[in-house]
């Protein structure tokens, strides 16, 4: 039996919970099941329907028919005026896209305000870490997800992967900032934005030949893709941080953890799949990030692209720090299984430094540890690092160079 298509299953019913039923009676699915309950998630309830084959209705309904109508090249124009929380939408947007965007901007009710405020406060304290891991945790380990590596590659950003960088660091950097959801912040715009590009990717990946000779779904960017890729990012970070022993109190993690959930609610993600504690999301990672690593041809490429990018961002000169050196931080933060899948080669020199002196680093610059009582080799190599977490500093904040407007594509990469 043939993978369920949303249109099958809309000529079904439509309900999730048929979706549900639809794959569990298929025997090639019984392996994957989604098991996770909604009862660990945000909404604390929900149908528990299987997210592979729930994608974001109403948007996707509402951009297809954007681009069909040809409406794109002016909406994004349009768009690119509007870049404040709360500042009003622009007019002359199509009605049935106003209305949506009206709904789409508001925060859940569950948004809560204090701990937003306290993750302004961890962001603030731990921007440093948080660049490396967003670049070399987060980024890398989005070229070793088979179907996001496929559709970056296939979808009109691949052509650029310089522009397509910056634009997702804005994601990265509008989070992080002070206003982030706050009125004169731009995070709501951005999610907003991006939940309008996702949709637009679904309508149009399917029509490339590329992507469809290589892609194993019909339409990409399902809820489960979304939940897959949204671990990638606060998730990984936090079980990074955690591994580094960077000290964190209770209050600031889960606050952190908020910023994401809100913004899991904002990109279009059902409340019932965002999990409501770190337990809960590293049960559901366990569940849906970890088995689906795998090499692709595309991913090998874009890896090596990314690595490239390390050593060419803006606010430079970080000559130093070169691309095997950044090899290295990859096989130490992915792990080797992962480093030899995206053909990243081995380092004697830079992965042994790494493997023996980065948490010791961390000890040290968290007063934890002083530095004579750290291995001697760290001397040597402090430099480096603190070179390095400038980096994944400069890569976020390349998200914030203006102008940056994501838009909805109306085509895919022709290559
Ligand atoms: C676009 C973030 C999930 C595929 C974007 C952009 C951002 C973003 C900020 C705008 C950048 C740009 O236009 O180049 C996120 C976040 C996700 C997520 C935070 C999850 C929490 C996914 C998944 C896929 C995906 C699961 C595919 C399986 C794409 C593609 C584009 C895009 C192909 C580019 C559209 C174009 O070419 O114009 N995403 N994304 N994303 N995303 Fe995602």
């Amino acid at each position: 039996m043939d993978k369920p298509s949303r249109r099958n299953v809309l000529m079904a019913g439509g309900t999730l919970g048929a979706v549900g039923a639809l794959s569990a009676a298929t025997p090639a699915h019984a392996g994957s099941l989604w098991t996770w309950s909604p009862t660990g998630s945000v909404a604390g309830t929900g149908e528990g329907a299987d997210p592979r084959w729930v994608w974001d209705e109403e948007a996707d309904q509402l951009v297809a028919a954007l681009i069909d109508r040809g409406d794109v090249p002016r909406v994004n124009r349009l768009l690119r005026t509007w870049t404040k929380n709360g500042q009003p939408l622009p007019s002359g947007l199509p009605a049935d896209l106003r209305d949506f965007m009206e709904r789409a901007r508001r925060l859940p009710s569950w948004a809560d305000q204090g701990k937003l405020a306290t993750a302004v406060n961890f962001n603030e304290k731990r921007g440093l870490y948080l660049g490396v891991t967003y670049g070399f945790a987060s980024g890398m380990m989005s070229t070793a997800i088979p179907k996001e590596a496929r559709a970056v590659y296939y979808s009109k950003g691949g052509a650029d992967m310089r522009d397509r960088i910056t634009k997702t660091a804005k994601l990265g950097y509008d989070i992080g900032t002070s206003n982030a959801y706050k009125p004169t912040g731009e995070m709501v715009v951005t999610c907003v934005k991006t939940r309008l590009a996702h949709a637009g990717v679904r309508h149009l990946l399917p029509k490339s030949p590329h992507w469809s000779k290589v892609a194993d779904e019909e339409i990409p960017i399902s809820q489960a893709d979304m939940m897959v890729t949204w671990h990638s990012l606060p998730t990984t970070v936090m079980q990074n941080l955690a591994k580094w022993k960077v000290p964190i109190p209770a209050a600031e993690s889960e606050a952190f953890l908020h910023s994401w959930q809100v913004c899991a609610h904002m990109l279009g993600i059902k409340d019932e799949y965002i999990p409501n504690s770190w337990a809960e999301a590293n049960a559901q990672a366990k569940q849906v990030l970890d088995p689906i690593l795998a090499p692709t041809p595309e991913g090998i490429k874009l890896a090596d692209i990314l690595l490239n990018m390390g050593t060419l961002v803006p606010g430079g000169p970080l000559r130093y720090i070169t691309k095997p050196i950044l090899g290295s931080l990859t096989r130490y933060i992915l792990g080797d299984e992962i480093a030899t899948w995206l053909k990243i080669p081995r380092e004697p020199l830079w992965d042994g430094v790494f493997e023996t002196l980065w948490e010791p680093f961390v000890a040290v610059r968290e007063g934890l540890l002083s530095l004579e009582q750290a291995p001697g080799a760290l001397q040597k190599f402090y430099w480096a690092f603190d070179e390095i977490l400038r980096l994944g500093v400069l890569l976020v904040l390349s998200g914030a160079d203006l102008p940056i407007s994501i838009e909805i594509p109306d085509a895919n990469n022709p290559n």
